[in-house]
């Protein structure tokens, strides 16, 4: 088994382990560190079955099951399936997720910290994942927006992301949003957080999953995004992560920023994804 950094600012990567490997107290350590400290762990090419997957999962908390139950996997319900592929002419997963830049559910009060993703057919040359650190984006921002930013509280919103269904055909838009901040609240967080680990400041926001930095104006907010997309896009500060067959992924919510990038005409892509909460007593 090797174990490498994969770049300066994210990410540890374990080659040539297998199930058995990764479970033993030593390796599975070294991974929950790599974890913490690096906020995302890649291991290449492991085949495992969902339940092992859970299993894993089991081990950095409590896997929950996927909000929406039509897209759990029908006998693992802690397993999401995203996937694009069909059988029996029906969806076997969801197709699109994640294809802009997020922290997994900021959008509620309190995400779950961790998400795991087993890539069980991916095309290798298309439908890869990028990542940042919400860390590294912080220590490069500008000392006025940290000046700025310091003590304010984001706005958190799934709004932004819901598509308008059947039952909304003939509201006005005054009504649908009005109807969006009765179904989905927004929820409020620091817009600058401390990773309980690293120790490290850490921006917790992103311009599709947050209504707004309160106390902002438009001009104020539209300027705070458009700066946070800077720091984020700058391709010199992401790591893109090109599946292989069975890689299993898994990263911090919290101070991972990441999108999945298109999948080509034709590609299929199934990912197994495990969305861990802390085990509570
Ligand atoms: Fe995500």
């Amino acid at each position: 088994m090797n174990v490498n950094e994969i770049t300066p600012f994210i990410g540890l990567e374990l080659s040539d382990a297998s199930y058995e490997d990764l479970v033993r107290p030593e390796v599975w350590e070294q991974l929950v560190q790599g974890v913490q400290e690096r906020e995302l762990v890649v291991v290449r090419g492991i085949e495992l079955t969902p339940q092992q997957q859970i299993d894993l999962a089991a081990r950095l908390g409590e896997p929950v099951p996927f909000l929406i139950s039509k897209y759990r996997h029908p006998e693992f319900e802690q397993i999401m399936i995203s996937s694009n592929e069909m059988k029996d002419e029906k969806p076997i997963g969801v197709a699109r997720v994640g294809n802009f830049w997020h922290q997994d559910s900021s959008f509620v009060a309190d995400p779950a910290p961790y998400t795991m993703l087993h890539g069980v057919n991916v095309p290798g040359t298309s439908g890869h994942t990028k990542f940042a650190n919400a860390a590294d984006v912080y220590d490069r921002m500008p000392e006025e927006w940290k000046a700025k930013l310091s003590d304010r509280i984001g706005l958190h919103t799934v709004g932004k992301r819901l598509r308008i269904r059947q039952e909304h055909v003939g509201l006005s838009v005054a009504e649908f949003k009005a109807l969006i901040d009765i179904e989905h609240p927004k929820v409020e967080h620091p817009v600058v957080c401390k990773d309980e680990y690293t120790g490290r400041e850490y921006v917790y926001g992103s311009r599709e999953y947050m209504d707004s930095v309160l106390g902002f104006d438009p001009n104020e907010n539209e300027a705070f995004f458009t700066m946070l997309d800077g720091l984020i896009h700058d391709e010199t500060h992401v790591y893109t992560h090109k599946w292989t067959p069975n890689d299993l992924v898994i990263w911090k919510t919290r101070t991972t920023y990441h999108i999945a990038t298109e999948v080509e005409p034709g590609a299929s892509r199934t990912v197994h994804r495990v969305s861990i909460e802390t085990r509570r007593p």
